[in-house]
């Protein structure tokens, strides 16, 4: 069945390059791959940045490895308190964008709390939908040992996963707050047995979120895959960011937060000048007129 033109397309603005009317998404021979993530181990880092729209995509792809449509899309884009209320749908409509607003990029879709933790059974039907639906073609996971038999079953029916270990903000209502994870000796020893496990499950690299730098050196070395870090240091083999965090579009950010730009001022800013030139008639100018 033929897709319906994009909106660009309908308002007359170039469509996204990647843009084509008869396939589901571009071809995946061009995207980077699952197995292509796991050989840059330990060498180049990994470029990972979250991603929940097609032009967002299209606009960071050509400089990530991997684009990341995270579940705090839930709290960036819906202004929720948390990714608990984040649906499959959301999930499946916002990865879906970004696989057709990207072409080289390994887009990688975040399983939403309670579509997956009941059992490697439902696990398996969420992420087939999920790759299905998206054109996407892996998805990730939050959890440590509890998570590895469930890792371990997709893994060996053909749905790549990202393992996300140390702060999970899933399980924000259990961990009471999104503080720093593995300060004291017990609860480092804990979250290294998860990335080992999640690792020897099969997961082809791993998110380690708001650990201690020494902790996220000892994971890396310890298991095969790349680690990818947030708020983890420079020890780990990729980093990821929240794309709005990132150019700052939010004026509180974590910690771990570089802000590279200051979008959320520049937008305020041309808001502010398109309403001064709306309110004294100096917009639209001569430039923008239909002419019979
Ligand atoms: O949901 C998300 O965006 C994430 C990243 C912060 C790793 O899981």
């Amino acid at each position: 069945m033929p897709f319906a033109p994009s909106l660009s397309a309908i308002h007359g603005r170039a469509p996204l390059s990647t843009f084509a009317p008869d396939l589901p998404a571009p071809s995946p021979i061009r995207r980077a791959t699952a197995p292509g993530i796991v050989k840059r181990k330990g060498g180049e880092p990994v470029v990972v940045l979250t991603a929940y729209t097609a032009r967002m995509a299209e606009l960071l792809d050509p400089h990530t490895d991997v684009l990341l449509v995270g579940d705090s899309l839930g709290q960036v884009i819906y202004g929720l308190p948390s990714t608990v209320p984040v649906t499959l749908d959301m999930m499946i409509a916002h990865g879906a964008a970004v696989v057709r607003g990207s072409r080289r990029s390994l887009v990688v879709i975040d399983l939403p709390f309670g579509a997956y933790e009941a059992s490697p059974e439902v696990a398996f039907a969420t992420s087939a939908r999920v790759l299905k639906e998206t054109g996407a073609a892996a998805v990730k996971l939050e959890g440590g040992t509890a998570m590895a038999a469930t890792i371990a079953f997709l893994a060996a029916r053909g749905v790549p996963v990202m393992g996300h270990v140390g702060l999970t903000p899933q399980a924000v209502n259990v961990l009471g707050g999104y503080g720093a994870r593995g300060k004291t000796e017990a609860e480092a020893a804990k979250i290294l047995a998860d990335a080992r496990a999640v690792a020897e499950a099969g997961a082809f690299a791993m998110v380690i979120e708001g650990v201690v730098e020494p902790l996220a050196r000892a994971i890396t070395q310890a298991v095969p895959c790349p680690t990818i870090g947030i708020g983890a240091s420079a020890a780990c083999d990729g980093q990821v960011l929240v794309v709005d965090d990132m150019l700052g579009m939010f004026e509180r950010v974590p910690r771990f937060v570089k802000r590279f730009d200051d979008l959320g001022a520049r937008i305020g800013a041309a808001a502010a000048a398109y309403a001064a030139a709306v309110r004294s008639r100096a917009f639209p100018e001569e430039a923008q007129l239909y002419r019979a």
